[in-house]
């Protein structure tokens, strides 16, 4: 469903959108017809009022002049607020449509795909380059179609009051809109360039805003304002070179006026002495020149819009047709997990030839706890990535009550498997909102209370003016990196999965704290199973089973007695940390 929509959008993203919405379409182009068709007319009732006003005839006609003037040109305000405002729909529809399409469908791509597309180019695709598509369908069509019809209306009338004025007035005319084009190419050129300075001018800012403590530390305020000063400069130079082929803009398009105007009088200066040709009919046709010049500088205008949004959809449609690595395709649903099972699972980044896991197995029943340990690096992250599909299984086998999980429905998969991940993230919403994040609704406050104080940041919150409604992020409270980390796992522990892992979760959580949480998990988690990821041995005090990465190996896995008496890994942690953890 979804394929055949986007393969009609890439076939012709023009028509696809005037069949999204052919109302606002056709009755925008039915408007501006109608609008240019006035705009036509408007300097024959003006020449024929002066020709009147000339020929001294009786008051009552000229008032009659007057009034179809007036009606022509209060129609014509109408027409013209119609068709902007039926067209604009047409257009304003189109952009977001498309842009929600984009959203909807980069939500649906694996880690990797963000990993490799920077989030300054997906914003710049989600704003720039759709901006563009919208100029190109919207305004790009409209003035193309505006300078067509213009020009399909104007120059019979043009011919039909004089030919031989016509060609000969008209003969640079055809050279403005090469000469738009061009123009709008150094501007593009320009105003990239302007952008880009921009975009390096805001990024300094909020780093140096971001990091002002590490700045501060540092006391390099004087080098960041040098850096600024310096980007600041840039922008401005680039913002000149943009204003000066800016300015080429109208007198490009005055050229073809000045030139006809001028060749008028010249042309007309026989026929008017002779009065072969009366002075109203010489004005209407010098409003005719005039008004030619728009739909050359339209046809010139339209095309540059048309090239650049060309170029912006080409990205759209790359980003478009770019496809998971991680397909949602099983069909089964766990309703009770009972086993997990690792078989020989290897892994390797597809940036990178190094295999970061080799040939991991193991076995974790339903109840049971699983610590991982292992030095930084060893590949814990990246086996906990595999499970949860967050990364594509290339090598070896995951299953689920023995069923591999490509074949299970992805938030099955992830309603039985919840991992609070090793970054601590939250969004910048209220303390409650965060807790119910993965919930359908908002969690009652006896459930919130609850899951706090699990955590044992429930005295914490208290405290604060606005407690479970306090506004988290920029404008709001800003938490300690212990307290954000406990707010994580109270909103993995709320989501109640059979299995919960904690990614190194309590790396910054003081022991006396830690040991509150491990009882507590211990408690509300009996029935349920957990992974605890920890470089700490103090972390994993209360686990069955302990598994040790080395190099993304598995060098021992067991009971702590087991895995002391093979592990050198564990037994340099052991040493190292001076305690031997009493198992519980
Ligand atoms: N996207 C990636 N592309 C290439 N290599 C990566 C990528 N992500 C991680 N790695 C590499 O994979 C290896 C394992 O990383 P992983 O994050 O699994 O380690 P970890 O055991 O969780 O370490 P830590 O204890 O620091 O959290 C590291 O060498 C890391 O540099
Ligand atoms: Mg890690």
């Amino acid at each position: 469903m979804q394929s055949s929509d986007n393969a009609r959008l890439f076939k012709s993203p023009l028509w696809y959108y005037i069949r999204n919405n052919p109302r606002a379409f056709s009755l925008g182009m039915l408007f501006l017809l109608l609008t240019n068709s006035l705009d036509g007319i408007y300097p024959l009732v003006m020449g024929k009022a002066l020709d009147q006003i000339t020929a001294q005839v009786p008051m009552n006609d000229i008032a009659k002049t007057c009034l179809i003037f007036f009606i022509v040109m209060l129609s014509l305000a109408g027409t013209r607020m119609a068709w902007r405002s039926f067209f604009g729909k047409y257009h304003t529809y189109a952009q977001e449509h498309l842009r929600q399409k984009i959203f909807n469908h980069i939500t649906s791509l694996g880690p990797n795909f963000f990993h490799k597309n920077q989030v300054g180019e997906l914003m710049s695709l989600l704003t720039n380059d759709v901006q563009s598509f919208r100029q190109a369908i919207g305004p790009g069509v409209l003035i193309l179609a505006d300078g067509l019809i213009l020009i399909a209306i104007l120059l019979p009338i043009m011919i039909s009051l004089n030919f031989s004025w016509t060609w000969k007035t008209l003969i640079f005319l055809p050279a403005v809109p090469f000469l738009i084009m061009k123009v709008m190419k150094l501007i593009h050129v320009n105003y990239k360039t302007q952008q880009d300075r921009f975009s390096e001018l805001t990024g300094v800012a909020q780093e140096t805003v971001g990091g002002i403590r590490v700045i501060k530390s540092f006391a390099q305020e004087g080098n960041r304002t040098a850096l600024f000063n310096g980007v600041s400069s840039a922008f401005e130079k680039a913002c000149n070179k943009v204003a000066k082929v800016d300015a080429l803009f109208m007198p490009v398009m005055e050229f073809g006026v000045t030139s006809g105007s001028v060749i008028l009088l010249f042309v007309a200066k026989d026929d008017l002495y002779s009065g072969a040709v009366t002075i109203g009919t010489f004005f209407a046709f010098h409003r005719y020149i005039q008004k030619m010049v728009w739909p050359m500088t339209a046809l010139g205008l339209g095309f540059s819009y048309f090239q650049k949004g060309t170029a912006s959809f080409e990205r759209i449609k790359e980003v478009l047709q770019t496809e998971t690595d991680i397909p949602d395709n099983g069909t089964i649903e766990i309703t009770k997990f009972e086993t997990l099972e690792f078989k020989n699972v290897s892994y390797k980044h597809k940036s990178s030839t190094v295999y970061v896991l080799k040939d991991v197995s193991f076995t974790l029943r339903a109840g049971e706890s699983l610590g991982i340990m292992g030095p930084v690096g060893a590949g814990k992250t990246t086996l906990l990535h595999l499970l949860t599909r967050l990364y594509p299984l290339e090598e070896g086998q995951i299953l689920v009550n023995g069923h591999r999980i490509e074949d299970i429905t992805q938030e099955s998969l992830r309603k039985t498997f919840l991992l609070v991940p090793q970054e601590a993230f939250l969004f910048s919403e209220s303390i409650s909102e965060n807790i119910s994040f993965g919930l359908e609704g908002r969690a009652s406050a006896d459930i919130i209370e609850k899951m706090t104080e699990t955590v044992d940041l429930n005295r914490e919150i208290q405290s604060l003016p606005h407690q479970f409604e306090s506004q988290l992020g920029e404008r709001g409270v800003n938490l300690s990196g212990g307290q954000k980390q406990r707010l994580t796992i109270a909103r993995g522990l709320i989501m109640r999965t059979p299995v919960l892992i904690l990614d190194d979760s309590l790396s910054a959580v003081d022991t006396r704290t830690e040991k509150a949480i491990e009882a507590e998990l211990a408690k509300s988690a009996s029935g349920f199973s957990r992974i605890i990821v920890a470089h700490r041995l103090s972390s994993l005090k209360t686990v069955d089973k302990l598994l040790i990465l080395r190099d993304g190996e598995v060098e021992a896995q067991g009971t702590y007695q087991q895995v002391l008496g093979v592990s050198p890994t564990f037994q340099k942690i052991v040493q190292i940390q001076g305690q031997e953890p009493t198992h519980e």
